[in-house]
């Protein structure tokens, strides 16, 4: 008999996106980042933007791959930020304003949804090889697909 004996609680859903709403993001517990460190979290953004290239997504991402990690890097310094590092993105972007620097791409709920998909491939390692505990991952996880439906600004 094959007892499986997996405790896991991890919970990567994707809430569903809902015309106009926003809801009250929270940030990831920093204990994410402490632990994994910063330069996992760049490991992380690389591996992510490696597979939105070849993503159903890709076509609003930078065409070439040295822009592509570029842009992974610009990501890592915002996550490191947003989960209490320095404030990297501040100092080589200036304000974040998500929305706002997201408006020139047509970002549809089906793309969230590819977004998300991706993201949690790119995870994947960091779960497997428990670089942090399935709390902080949920935390990072949440915040990633509530804070993703505020991207959204074209519908399909
Ligand atoms: C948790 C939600 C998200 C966060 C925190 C986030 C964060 C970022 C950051 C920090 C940048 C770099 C901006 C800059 O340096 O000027 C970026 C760029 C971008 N993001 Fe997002 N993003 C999110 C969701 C999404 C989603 C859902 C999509 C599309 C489905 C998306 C598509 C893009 C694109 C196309 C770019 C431009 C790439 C480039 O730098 O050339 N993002 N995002």
């Amino acid at each position: 008999m094959n007892m499986n004996f997996n405790t896991s609680s991890l919970n990567l859903a994707i809430t569903p996106y809902v015309v106009g709403v926003n809801p009250p993001v929270t940030k990831p517990n920093p204990v994410f980042l402490t632990d994994i460190g910063e330069e996992e979290m760049r490991d992380l953004f690389r591996r992510f933007y490696t597979k939105l290239y070849e993503s159903p997504i890709r076509d609003i991402f930078p065409l070439n791959r040295e822009e592509m990690m570029i842009a992974s890097q610009h990501s890592a310094d915002f996550f490191i930020q947003i989960c209490g590092g320095p404030q990297y993105f501040n100092q080589n972007r200036g304000a974040p304003q998500m929305r706002g620097r997201h408006a020139p791409f047509r970002i549809t709920p089906q793309g969230r949804i590819h977004w998300l998909k991706t993201f949690e491939e790119a995870l994947k390692p960091i779960i497997d090889d428990k670089k942090t505990s399935e709390a902080n991952i949920q935390s990072f996880w949440n915040y990633i697909d509530i804070f993703s439906q505020w991207m959204v600004n074209t519908q399909d």
